[in-house]
């Protein structure tokens, strides 16, 4: 779908505001346990940016998103990080990287959209490269200003990413509430 949401300098703004408080720090320490330190790592929807600088403390970080007006704001902060225009769907970019990481940006694809996303993923992975995705839990889809939120459950992710990752890791986490939300980390299957 369209989206349309994120792509004016007033709904990044607002997003930012929003999300005030909230990092994936979290997520962050668990993938430590997967992922050398040093390792380059794709950030896609980096949005503000708050993940992007924690990652950075460990890894060599690309940050990107498909929304200009925060790669913007990203370079008004002075983000050393390069960064990409890129769509989580189609995956433009003929760079190679150990990982790929998304806090809660997924979330805004369709089943169909997502299946694209994970197959492009992997042309942009090195040999045993690694995915680390969080996800908003349960069965909602439900559209919202523009955005599409659409929830998965464990056993969707499961059924999605294991022919083509080894599932390290795919639990829940508390966002805002109990067990509202998933962490995926999956290693790439060898061909
Ligand atoms: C809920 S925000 C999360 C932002 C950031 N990861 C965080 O944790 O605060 C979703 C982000 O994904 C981006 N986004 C939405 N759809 C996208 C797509 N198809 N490709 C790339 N980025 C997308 C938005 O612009 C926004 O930055």
């Amino acid at each position: 779908m369209t989206e349309r949401y994120y792509l004016t300098n007033e709904t990044a703004v607002q997003y930012i505001k929003m999300a005030e408080g909230y990092d994936g720090k979290e997520l962050i320490e668990k993938l430590k346990s997967y992922l050398s330190a040093g390792s380059t790592v794709l950030e896609l929807g980096s949005g503000p940016g708050t993940d992007l600088e924690v990652l950075s403390q460990y890894y060599h970080v690309t940050g990107s998103d498909f929304s200009q007006q925060f790669l913007d704001i990203l370079v008004e902060k002075n983000v050393s990080n390069e960064l990409l225009i890129l769509d989580a769907i189609t995956l433009k970019t003929d760079k190679i990287f150990d990982c790929i990481y998304s806090n809660k940006v997924l979330q805004h694809l369709t089943n169909d959209e997502l299946f694209q996303s994970i197959k492009n993923q992997l042309h942009i992975l090195d040999d045993g490269g690694s995915v680390c995705h969080s996800f908003w839990a349960g069965d909602d889809c439900y559209e919202m200003k523009g955005a599409l939120h659409n929830y998965h459950t464990l056993v969707e992710l499961e059924s999605w990413f294991s022919p083509y990752f080894e599932i390290q890791l795919l639990e829940f986490y508390d966002e805002m509430e109990k067990d509202d939300s998933i962490l995926l980390i999956g290693k790439k299957l060898k061909n």
